[in-house]
C-alpha cells in the first residue's frame, strides 16, 4: 500500500457529512477540520464488548497515536473499507477485504457480548472476523503501537490470551514485528499480496514469502517464482540493497510450530516498511529505494536475484526488455485481454511468450485489461509526450557479429547493464520526484474542484468522480489564459465553436494553445464542458485532438487544447483556391486519418464513444495535415446495446443520420453515416447541403448515387485535384462513401470494416442499396429550418438543437 493509494482527502468522516462539507466549505477548512478531528478524538485505543465503531464513532487510535483504524476512503472513489494505517497515511496494514469494500455508510464493527467480532450491514450478511468456540465475555480489542489490532481473552488472574490479530492477515505491507512463514499447528501462511493496479486495492499478481527450507525471501508472480533473496547470513540478505537493510535486524524462528520470518529495527524513532508494489518491486520506507526488483524478473534475467524463466519461447533473446514509451502506436494488428483480473505484469508476461506480440498497454483506465500489439517495432511508434503509455519490445543487446562475438556480447552487455543501472538509478530519482508533483498536482485539481463545487453551480458537483483520475490533465490558472491569450481580444479569436468563441494563446514557455471559452449565457454550456473534459480526459490518439486541461474560475469555464496551425478541413475543402492545397495523396491521408480516430472512439478507447459531431469543420489539420477529430461536446459514451434514444437531437444538418433525426436514435452507425457525408465531401470539395445536379435539386448524397449508377462517378471528384490521382482509390472512397450513408443503419459497414475495406485493396466492397436523404430530404430540411436548403453551397452550416420534448 503506498502513498499513491493514500491520498485521504477525509478518510473518517461521515458520508454524509463529507458531502456537505464539500458544498459549503472550501479545501482550507476541510484541512482545519480534519486535524481538529485527529487531535480531539485521539482518546480510545479498544473496543469492550458492546462497543461499535462506525463513521459517526471515528476512528480507534493507538495509545501513542501511530496508528488509526476506521472506516473510509482510500481514493478519491467512492469504495469504503475499513482499515488499519499509519497515521501519515504512508501505507495500510491491514483491510477488512481488500477484494470487497463494505456496502454504504451503515457499516458497523462491533465486539459483542458473545465475543464475536464482526463488521454489520444495515442489510446483507455481517462479516465475521473472529468467533470463539462457545461464547465468552471477557474480550477486549485493542489497537497496539505496533501497527496490530488483538482481540484478547482476559483472564481474572491476570493473564491474557490472543484469540486473532490483525498480523496473521497482511496486505502488501511489512513492517517491524509483522511475520511471514508457516504455522505449523494452523497451516496458516503469512505472506504480502500485491495490489492489481497502482490506483486498484484488489489482490494482485505478486506475493513476498518466507521460504523455510532455503531460509531466504522469494516473490512470485502468479505463483512462479521470480525473485530469491539470498540465503541469510550474519543478518544479511545477498540480493538484497545493503541501504535497504542498513538498520534492519532480522529474526526468525524455527521450531515444530511455526518457521517465520520478521524484522524489527535499531533505531526505533523511525519506522520502517516494506511495501510490494503492484508490478512486483519491493520498497522500503515509501520509495526511498528498493528491497528487490522482481518487475525486472522475465524471461532470461538472473540479475539481483532473479529467477530465470523456464518456459521460454524460442522468438525471445537474452536483452529483450520492455521499455515504456511515450506517444501514439499503430492499432491496426491488435488483440484484446479483457480480463479485469489482468494488471500490468501479467499484460507482460502474456505478451512476452506470444512471439506475435511486440508491444502492450493497459485497457482499461483503472489498469487492468491488456491491448496487444503485433509485428510492431519502433517504425511503427511516434514519440509524444501527451500520447498514451505503452511497453515496446526491444533488444538491448543488438550488433552482436564477428569472431569475436562473446567479447562482443560481453562488452555490450556490461554496457547495457551499467546503462540500466544508472537508468534505473535516474528512474528512481525521477520516480520519487514524480511521485511527489503527482500528487501534489491531485491535490491541485481537488482544491479545484472543491472551489468550483462551492461557486454554487450545482451541475459541478458530480465533478470529483468524473475527474478522480485526472490523466494528466493540467490545471492552468485564470490570469495565465489572460494573459497567453491577450486578455482574449478578438485579433486572437480562432473562431466561434458550438458553445463559445476559441482563441490563440502563447504560453510564457512558447507553446501554442487554443482556448476554448464557454458562454457564460449558455446554461448548456457547463454540461458540455464537463462531457468534453470527462470524455477527452480517457482519449488518446494521433488523429484526436489533445486536451491539455482546463481553468475554472468563479464563472469562467475554459477548455486548453494544443494548437493546430492548419485550421480546420472546410477551410480548404470548400474554397477553390485552397482546395488546390489539398492533392489526392493529402486527401486520402485525411480519410485514413478520420476513419482511425473513429475506429480507436468505437472499439479501441476505453469508454466506447459516439462523437455524434462529425463534420469537416470539426476535423482540425496539423502542421503535416495530418486530421484530428476535435469538440467532444456532443459525444455520448455508449454501452452494450451501443443504441441509445435520446429527446435532445443535437447535430449538424446534412451530416445526421435519418434514425438521428427523425426518432433520435444513435448508435456508432449514426458516426458511419456522418463519416460517409465527409468522405463524398471530401472527393468532391463541396458541401453535402449544396444542389446539384443538372435537371433537379439533388443534394450531395443523391448526386453521387445517381452518377454511381450510372457509372460516371468520376464526375463527382473535385476539379481542384489537377493532378493525376489513382482512380482505383477514388472509386473505392466514393463506393465506401455510399455504403456509409445507407439508409438502413444495420446496412452500414462498422468502422473496422471501413478500415479494413479503406486499407486493403483486395477487400470485397458490398454493393450499396440507395441512400438516405436521397428523397424527401427537403420536407425534413424545411420543417427543420426555415432557410431555404438549396442555395449555393455557401450556406452556413451551424450546430442546432431540436428538443424534441417540445414536439
Ligand atoms: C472511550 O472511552 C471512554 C472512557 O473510557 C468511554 O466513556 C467511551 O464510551 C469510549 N468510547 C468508545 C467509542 O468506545
Ligand atoms: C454475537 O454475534 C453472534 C454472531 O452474529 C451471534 O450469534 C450472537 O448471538 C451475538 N451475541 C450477542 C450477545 O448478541
Ligand atoms: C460473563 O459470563 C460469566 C459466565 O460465563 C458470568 O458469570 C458473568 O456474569 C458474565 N459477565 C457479564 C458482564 O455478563
Ligand atoms: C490464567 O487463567 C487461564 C484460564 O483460566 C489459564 O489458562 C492460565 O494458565 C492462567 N495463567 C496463570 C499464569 O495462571
Ligand atoms: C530517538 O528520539 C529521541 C527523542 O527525540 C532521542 O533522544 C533519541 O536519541 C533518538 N534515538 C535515535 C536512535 O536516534
Ligand atoms: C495480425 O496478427 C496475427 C497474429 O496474432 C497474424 O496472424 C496476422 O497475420 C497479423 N495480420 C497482419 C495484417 O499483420
Ligand atoms: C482472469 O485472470 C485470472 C488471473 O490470471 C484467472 O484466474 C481467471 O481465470 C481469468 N478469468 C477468465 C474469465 O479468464
Ligand atoms: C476496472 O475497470 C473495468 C472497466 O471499467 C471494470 O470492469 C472493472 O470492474 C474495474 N476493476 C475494479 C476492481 O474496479
Ligand atoms: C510498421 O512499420 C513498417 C515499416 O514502416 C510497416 O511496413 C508495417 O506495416 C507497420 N506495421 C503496422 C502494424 O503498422
Amino acid at each position: 500500500m503506498t502513498l499513491f493509494h493514500m491520498f485521504l482527502l477525509f478518510p473518517c468522516l461521515k458520508h454524509a457529512m463529507r458531502h456537505k462539507l464539500q458544498k459549503v466549505l472550501a479545501f482550507m477548512c476541510l484541512c482545519l477540520w480534519w486535524s481538529t478531528c485527529i487531535h480531539v478524538e485521539a482518546a480510545n485505543d479498544s473496543l469492550k464488548p458492546g462497543d461499535t465503531l462506525n463513521l459517526d464513532t471515528g476512528p480507534v487510535y493507538s495509545k501513542k497515536g501511530n496508528y488509526y483504524l476506521c472506516f473510509g476512503w482510500l481514493d478519491v472513489g467512492y469504495n469504503q473499507y475499513l482499515f488499519l494505517s499509519d497515521i501519515n497515511n504512508n501505507y495500510v496494514v491491514w483491510m477488512s477485504d481488500r477484494n470487497q469494500p463494505v456496502a454504504g455508510d451503515s457499516a458497523v464493527l462491533s465486539l459483542n457480548l458473545s465475543g464475536v467480532l464482526k463488521i454489520e450491514y444495515q442489510r446483507g450478511k455481517p462479516t465475521i472476523l473472529y468467533s470463539p468456540p462457545q461464547p465468552i465475555n471477557n474480550t477486549k480489542a485493542t489497537l497496539l503501537d505496533t501497527g496490530n489490532f488483538v482481540l484478547q481473552q482476559l483472564h481474572p488472574n491476570g493473564t491474557n490470551t490472543l484469540l486473532w490479530q490483525t498480523f496473521d492477515y497482511p496486505m502488501d505491507t511489512l513492517i517491524p514485528t509483522m511475520k511471514l512463514g508457516v504455522n505449523h499447528k494452523t497451516g496458516h501462511h503469512w505472506l504480502l499480496v500485491s495490489s492489481l493496479t497502482k490506483t486498484l486495492v484488489n489482490s494482485g499478481a505478486f506475493s513476498l514469502e518466507w521460504e523455510p527450507v532455503g531460509q531466504e525471501l522469494i516473490i512470485r508472480r502468479r505463483g512462479k517464482v521470480c525473485w530469491k533473496s539470498g540465503k541469510l547470513r550474519n543478518n544479511r540478505f545477498e540480493n538484497i540493497p545493503e541501504d535497504a537493510q542498513g538498520v534492519l535486524k532480522y529474526s526468525i524462528v524455527s521450531n515444530g510450530d511455526e518457521e517465520t520470518f520478521s524484522f524489527t529495527s535499531t533505531n526505533e524513532n523511525i519506522t520502517h516498511f516494506w511495501s510490494l508494489s503492484d508490478t512486483g518491486r519491493l520498497y522500503y520506507n515509501d520509495k526511498e529505494g528498493y528491497v528487490a526488483t522482481a518487475d525486472l524478473c522475465y524471461g532470461y534475467n538472473t540479475d539481483g536475484g532473479c529467477q530465470r524463466w523456464q518456459d521460454i519461447p524460442k522468438c525471445r533473446n537474452p536483452g529483450d526488455v520492455f521499455q515504456k514509451k511515450t506517444g501514439y502506436i499503430s492499432y491496426q494488428n491488435v488483440s484484446l485481454e479483457g480480463n479485469i483480473s489482468y494488471g500490468f505484469s501479467d499484460c507482460k508476461a502474456s505478451c512476452w511468450s506470444n512471439c506475435h506480440c511486440s508491444a502492450f498497454r493497459k485497457m482499461y483506465s483503472n489498469g487492468t485489461g491488456c491491448i496487444f500489439f503485433h509485428r510492431i517495432s519502433a517504425e511503427n511508434y511516434t514519440f509524444d509526450s501527451a500520447g498514451e503509455n505503452f511497453y515496446l519490445l526491444e533488444n538491448m543487446l543488438t550488433n552482436h557479429k564477428g569472431t569475436k562475438k562473446w567479447i562482443w556480447i560481453g562488452a555490450v552487455a556490461a554496457t547495457a547493464l551499467l546503462a540500466i543501472f544508472l537508468f534505473t538509478i535516474c528512474l528512481a530519482f525521477k520516480k520519487r520526484k514524480f511521485v511527489f508533483q503527482g500528487k501534489k498536482r491531485q491535490r491541485m485539481v481537488m482544491k479545484m474542484l472543491h472551489l468550483a463545487t462551492c461557486s454554487r453551480s450545482s451541475a459541478m458537483k458530480d465533478f470529483e468522480v468524473d475527474l478522480k483520475k485526472g490523466n494528466g490533465l493540467k490545471l492552468f490558472n485564470y490570469t495565465s489564459i489572460m494573459a497567453a491569450t491577450n486578455e482574449f481580444s478578438t485579433e486572437n479569436k480562432l473562431g466561434q465553436g458550438g458553445f463559445g468563441p476559441v482563441y490563440k494563446g502563447i504560453l510564457p514557455t512558447g507553446q501554442e494553445i487554443a482556448v476554448k471559452r464557454l458562454s457564460k449565457t449558455s446554461g448548456q454550456g457547463i454540461v458540455e464542458f464537463k462531457n468534453e473534459l470527462t470524455l477527452i480526459c480517457e482519449l488518446q490518439h494521433m488523429n484526436l485532438v489533445q486536451l491539455l486541461g482546463c481553468c475554472i474560475d468563479e464563472e469562467e469555464r475554459i477548455l486548453i487544447y494544443e494548437y493546430l496551425p492548419n485550421k480546420s478541413l472546410d477551410f480548404y475543402l470548400f474554397d477553390c483556391t485552397r482546395g488546390k492545397l489539398l492533392d489526392w495523396k493529402k486527401r486520402f491521408k485525411i480519410i485514413e486519418g478520420i476513419s482511425q480516430g473513429l475506429l480507436y472512439l468505437h472499439k479501441y478507447s476505453r469508454l466506447k464513444i459516439i462523437h455524434r459531431d462529425l463534420k469537416a469543420s470539426n476535423i482540425l489539420l496539423d502542421e503535416n495535415m495530418s486530421p484530428k477529430i476535435s469538440d467532444f461536446g456532443m459525444a455520448r459514451i455508449f454501452t452494450q446495446e451501443s443504441v441509445a434514444n435520446t429527446n435532445r437531437i443535437v447535430g449538424t444538418h446534412g451530416y445526421m443520420s435519418p434514425e438521428y433525426m427523425m426518432e433520435g436514435v444513435f448508435s456508432p452507425k449514426s458516426d458511419v453515416y456522418s463519416f460517409g457525408v465527409l468522405l463524398l465531401e471530401i472527393v468532391s470539395g463541396r458541401r453535402s447541403l449544396g444542389c446539384y445536379g443538372a435537371d433537379r435539386p439533388l443534394n450531395l448524397i443523391g448526386h453521387t448515387w445517381e452518377l454511381w449508377k450510372d457509372g460516371a462517378s468520376s464526375e463527382l471528384v473535385d476539379p481542384s485535384i489537377n493532378e493525376s490521382f489513382d482512380s482505383d482509390e477514388v472509386q473505392r472512397c466514393i463506393h465506401i462513401g455510399l455504403l456509409c450513408v445507407q439508409h438502413y443503419a444495420d446496412d452500414r459497414p462498422t468502422m473496422s470494416n471501413i478500415v479494413s475495406m479503406l486499407t486493403n485493396k483486395s477487400e470485397i466492397v458490398p454493393l450499396p442499396e440507395r441512400p438516405a436523404f436521397y428523397v424527401g430530404r427537403k420536407i425534413i430540411h424545411d420543417e427543420l429550418s426555415s432557410k431555404g436548403f438549396c442555395t449555393e453551397s455557401t450556406i452556413e452550416i451551424t450546430t442546432s438543437t431540436i428538443d424534441m420534448t417540445d414536439s
